[in-house]
């Protein structure tokens, strides 16, 4: 089974995917990670984020000490993620990648912006999580607080916003549901309800499975 799940900055959807992911046995993929590593690498050679070839380079040559980079989940990467993000080239060099990890035996649970549109648009379970900017600026300064820095909620607010802007304008892969997709707002659910939410998403998917005569997945929990 492939669940994929796309959305804004700070929506929930990473902790969903984590969540679904333990729930379901599945192995997991943060997409954004991979654009953030991208925006660090580049960092740390100097800041150059707009010549195509140097990032597609860096895109290419990502390794495991990348990916473990410890300011990866820092404000300068993300945004540097969402520059690099919007290079077609980029998503090019990292696209057999994110789709040979769905395509494992028995599934994954891929999140980040296009996992449902272009990486597995065949995906059995689509979810696009949404929330308030207002409310994402919160989580996002709760979770920069909690590892002990400090945050500016209205600053985080607006780059939040502008980071939506540039994803969802963007030409190639822009930020947006799949059709198909299953819309979950969590502006007023805690994680646990949201959580339940999702997994009411899966499960209704599998009993449809079942209800149509394919051979059923059986999720822990059904
Ligand atoms: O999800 P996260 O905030 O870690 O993603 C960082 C940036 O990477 C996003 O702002 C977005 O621009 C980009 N991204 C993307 N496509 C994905 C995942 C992330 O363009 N599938």
């Amino acid at each position: 089974m492939i669940i994929a799940i796309d959305g804004p900055a700070s929506s929930g959807k990473g902790t969903l995917a984590r969540l679904l992911a333990a729930h379901y046995g599945l192995p997991h993929l943060d997409t954004g990670s991979l654009y953030r590593a991208v925006g660090r690498k580049l960092l740390r050679a100097g800041g150059d984020l707009d010549t195509v070839a140097t990032a597609e380079e860096a895109a290419r040559t990502l390794s495991r000490e990348d990916l473990d980079d410890p300011h990866l989940r820092d404000e300068a990467t993300g945004d540097a993620a969402s520059r690099v993000s919007a290079i077609p080239r980029v998503r090019a060099a990292l696209l057999d990648y994110q789709r040979a990890f769905a395509a494992q035996p028995g599934g994954a649970v891929l999140d980040g912006r296009d996992t449902g549109t272009v990486i597995c648009p065949e995906a059995d379970v689509k979810l696009f999580v949404t929330a308030s900017a207002a409310v994402r600026a919160r989580r996002r300064a709760e979770e920069l607080r909690a590892r002990g820095m400090t945050a500016d909620e209205e600053r985080i607010r607006r780059d939040i916003e502008e980071r939506d802007r540039r994803d969802a304008a963007r030409s190639v892969a822009p930020l947006k549901p799949a059709p198909d997709s299953h819309l979950l707002d969590t502006t007023n659910l805690g994680i646990e309800a949201a959580f339940e939410a999702a997994k009411a998403v899966v499960e209704a998917h599998c009993l449809h499975r079942t209800a149509v005569g394919r051979p059923p997945e059986k999720p822990a929990g059904l």
